[in-house]
């Protein structure tokens, strides 16, 4: 804790001397008043407080549970209030109405922002950082890939990475939480790249683990530090992906009009960016890859997580989706012959409500990105208060999900609640607007095919207590849930 809290402290003044010799100080207000003075009319900052200076409420922040920290600010200071991190005046949002405005309809007027550190190490020209035009392109590219139409071809891939994951785990104690990123790491690499190219794909597999290893140690690029070590890999990646660009090219397999209906990879990620009509660089391509791969990762194997472990903890919903799991599995053997290979298909993964409600409601409880970030790229006025120039804001998607105004008894995993839409803008697991998950119906396809293997052929317990969180940087549960798997004979 000592440690830590020291890191904090360290961490801090080393973004205050950086903004000093940058020149680069956002705006800062006073922080007992909440006045704006000078070339702007008097207008009020929300309500809040700053904490110390330079340093702000970061401790705070870090020596509790951040949302126990947010919540009890947003009791005192109501839905839109203020506060100061890591060297950063920061303006928290956790209504409904505040959260849609941000990210929706004034959108344009908060830019995504990151540390510069993360920015180089993902690829300043991946697409969450971008705002505009570029963002625009980005992203209908990536959804090109990833929507329905595209991703239903990709059903039999991610069976039988299912299959094989499961397999792997069949009589293990395992770490529930390592085995599910590496699902979720295959999927991402085969909705990407398709099936071909597997010894670069390894080699990228490699240094992507190098590149993770380091992505959240400090920024300090000298030899021998894990931060040194990453963006050297970081490098490598690029490369990797630059020699299957022109592997792909050689065997010119990437033209729009000439679509081999019999290639895997006909639409896939990689040719939705080589097809782009306006062409994008390698550097471009690469990053983006790297991006989505980062994006798609470490999101979807917390989720899985934490839905065995609400499984575990709840029989009786445990049995109720396994009984409609089961009920696909008969019905598709009784059309198909009673054989052992019977397919998933896309009609098949639209008759597992009670399942979707499953996922739903984890992602409620869980809300493993508790809140994104965007920075004012101007003065914004929202209900009466100043939102000036430079400040982070930050809407709390968890505060929104866990209150009881919008579900009630918010700490009760309860997936029946979802039988009713939930009220707009109340519920974003993926965000919303311009920025909102492109990659959410992949997630979800590969969620419910995990799910339909192992509730019909598996029986998992946990190892342990069930009890604890930690954070990784997704919220987790303690030690990633030790658990045991085995294959119902
Ligand atoms: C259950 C799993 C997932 C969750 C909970 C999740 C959640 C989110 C959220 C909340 C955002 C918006 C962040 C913001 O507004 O700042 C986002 C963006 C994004 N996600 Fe996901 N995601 C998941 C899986 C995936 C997958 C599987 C992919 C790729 C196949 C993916 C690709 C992306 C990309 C590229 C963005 C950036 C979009 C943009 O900036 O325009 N995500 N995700």
């Amino acid at each position: 804790m000592a440690l830590m809290a020291l890191a904090i402290v360290v961490i801090a003044l080393v973004f205050f001397v950086f903004r000093r010799i940058t020149g680069k100080r956002a705006t800062m207000a006073d922080s007992s008043g909440g006045e704006v003075k000078g070339s702007r009319r008097r207008r009020r900052l929300p309500p809040g407080s700053m904490g110390w200076p330079y340093i702000g409420e970061t401790f705070q922040l870090y020596s509790s549970n951040p949302n126990d920290f947010f919540a009890e600010k947003q009791r005192r200071y109501g839905a839109v209030f203020k506060t100061h991190m890591l060297g950063c005046p920061c303006v928290m949002v956790s209504s409904p109405a505040a959260a849609k405005f941000v990210l929706v309809t004034k959108a344009h007027l908060f830019k995504p922002t990151f540390p510069a550190s993360k920015e180089r190490m993902l690829g300043p020209q991946a697409i969450f950082f971008q705002q505009g035009e570029y963002h625009a392109r980005l992203r209908r590219l990536v959804l090109r890939a990833f929507m329905p139409d595209a991703i239903r071809a990709k059903i039999a891939g991610v069976e039988e990475i299912a299959v094989r994951t499961l397999s792997s785990c069949d009589g293990r104690f395992i770490n529930t939480f390592q085995e599910m990123k590496t699902y979720a790491f295959n999927v991402a690499l085969m909705s990407i790249f398709g099936t071909e190219e597997r010894s670069r794909i390894e080699e990228l597999r490699q240094c992507y683990y190098t590149l993770e290893k380091g992505y959240n140690s400090m920024p300090v690029n000298l030899p021998g530090t894990l931060f040194h070590k990453a963006m050297r890999a970081r490098r490598q990646l690029g490369l990797v992906v630059a020699k299957i660009i022109s592997s792909r090219r050689e065997s010119g397999t990437t033209d729009l009009h000439h679509h081999h209906p019999d290639r895997a990879h006909s639409d896939d990620l990689l040719a939705s960016f080589m097809e782009a009509k306006e062409s994008l660089s390698d550097n471009q391509i690469a990053d983006n890859i790297i991006g989505v791969i980062f994006a798609a990762r470490d999101t979807t194997a917390s989720v899985l997580t934490w839905i065995l472990k609400h499984l575990a903890e709840n029989p009786a919903i445990l049995q109720a989706v396994a009984e409609e799991q089961d009920e696909i599995r008969r019905h598709k053997d009784q059309i198909e012959g009673a054989q052992e290979k019977s397919d998933l298909n896309w009609a098949d993964t639209k008759k597992m409500p009670i399942t979707c409600r499953v996922i739903q409601e984890t992602m409620r409880v869980a809300s493993i990105l508790s809140f994104t970030f965007r920075e004012a790229v101007e003065d914004v006025e929202y209900e009466g208060f100043l939102i000036p120039k430079g400040w982070k804001v930050l809407p709390l998607f968890r505060n929104i999900h866990h209150s009881s105004h919008h579900f009630p008894d918010p700490e009760k995993f309860d997936p029946s609640r979802f039988e009713v839409a939930p009220k707009p803008n109340t519920y974003m697991p993926f965000g919303s607007g311009t920025h909102a998950c492109p990659g959410n119906e992949l997630a979800k396809l590969e969620i419910l095919v995990l799910l339909h293997h192992i509730t019909t052929k598996y029986r998992w317990s946990i190892c342990g207590s069930t009890a604890g969180i930690q954070f990784g940087p997704f919220v987790l549960p303690r030690d990633g849930l030790p658990a045991r798997i085995e294959r119902l004979r």
